[in-house]
């Protein structure tokens, strides 16, 4: 049956904090094909939000606009070099599946990446990262449907102007571009990367033992790591890091560590600047398991905020605001929001960011 756009659709199984929030509008689609056809309709908005698996979102309040909800399947080999595989990969496959399905295969490079909640479509829109790889390493290009100008277009690597969370489908690209599919580049060879301070002792426990590190240790050694520190959305509502890890100036950093000496920071790799660990700040203000009603800072990361059932995300929106009160007038740095925040006004919303 040919897809429609529906009116107040609830959001709640669709988000990971599981928060209350309807959707102006709602549309779920099986193929691209579809935004085609429902063009002229889908116009009519002016805001649109694309959902993948609603891991990386906090709705503040109801949505006004239009939600698009893709149910892109499929994943299909398109070329093979002596060193690599070429991964044709439709938007709604689930991340951790498919990096379990790479690593069965022999596809290696994303296994730091394994247990990452959410879908393929979405990985490249924030450029996810974990345990010193991020994706878009591994993206050869971006194949999008652009909601404005009812057209196809491919994003190459470069277009995709990747960085630390960031992409142009992120960023001037949100509500614009539907990410449809993503082509990958995988290795062949294994290369695993164990620079990652916590994943040296999984490269030292086997370096005594005479073993050469394999993809499959580092995955489980991954999803050993991240069960232990991070809470399973399945379980405990979440939505991961909530904020970004700041950057600052070297003198800015050599100022807090006399005042901080185990303050955890390490050169950012595009520039002279710090990247300073937002977990270890929030930690150190003491805020690690502070709990306000239904929500709470996880208490064995507290870069997360934890939904223990509260039903209005303006509440978890509330604790974030206090965290990065106290972050600004404790070390004088404002923390930034790695989730995207939804369903409160411009004028709210820059409350986050002042
Ligand atoms: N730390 C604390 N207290 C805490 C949390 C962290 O002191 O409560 C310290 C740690 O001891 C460590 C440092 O902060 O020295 C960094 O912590 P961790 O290795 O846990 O990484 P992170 O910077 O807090 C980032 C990503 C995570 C990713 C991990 C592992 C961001 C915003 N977050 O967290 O990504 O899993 O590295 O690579 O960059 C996500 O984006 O949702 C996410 C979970």
């Amino acid at each position: 049956m040919a897809s429609k756009i529906v009116y107040n659709e609830n959001l709640q199984k669709l988000n990971t904090f599981k928060v209350e929030a309807s959707a102006e509008a709602f549309l779920a689609i099986n193929s691209i094909d579809e935004l085609e056809i429902l063009f002229s309709e889908i116009s009519k908005y002016n805001e649109k939000l694309v959902i993948g698996g609603g891991s990386n979102l906090l709705f503040a309040g109801d949505y006004s606009g239009l939600v698009i909800y893709p149910q892109l399947f499929g994943i299909e080999k398109t070329n093979e070099t002596q060193d690599n595989i070429y991964l044709r990969v439709a938007a709604s496959e689930n991340w951790h599946d498919f990096v379990t399905a790479c690593l069965k295969n022999n596809y290696f490079g994303i296994e730091n990446l394994a247990l990452i909640p959410g879908t393929v479509g979405a990985a490249p829109v924030q450029n996810i990262g974990a345990y010193g790889v991020e994706i878009e390493r591994f993206i050869e290009s971006v194949e999008c449907f652009d909601l404005q100008e009812n057209e196809h277009i491919i994003f190459n690597h470069s277009e995709c102007e990747f960085a630390y969370r960031e992409s142009r489908l992120k960023n001037a690209g949100q509500g614009r571009y539907l990410v449809c599919y993503v082509n990958f580049i995988l290795n062949k060879i294994a290369t695993p990367v164990l620079s990652y301070a916590p994943l040296k002792k999984l490269s030292e426990d086997l370096a005594r033992n005479q073993k050469e590190a394999t993809p499959k240790n580092v995955y489980d050694w991954v999803c050993k790591l991240r069960k232990e520190k991070l809470p399973d959305p399945f379980v405990l509502a979440n939505a991961g890091s909530f904020f970004k890890n700041p950057t600052v100036s070297s003198d800015k950093f050599v100022k807090l560590k006399n005042q901080f000496p185990n303050i955890v920071g390490y050169p950012d790799k595009s520039d002279e600047k710090i990247k300073v660990a937002a977990g270890w700040l929030i930690d150190n203000a003491g805020l690690k398991g502070k709990r306000v009603g239904n929500v709470a800072i996880h208490e064995q990361q507290a870069l997360v905020l934890v939904n223990f059932g509260e039903m209005q995300g303006s509440k978890i929106l509330d604790l974030a605001c206090d965290v990065m009160q106290k972050i600004k007038s404790l070390y004088g740095i404002v923390l930034e929001p790695e989730v995207r925040v939804l369903g409160i006004d411009l004028a709210e919303r820059s409350k986050l960011i002042k």
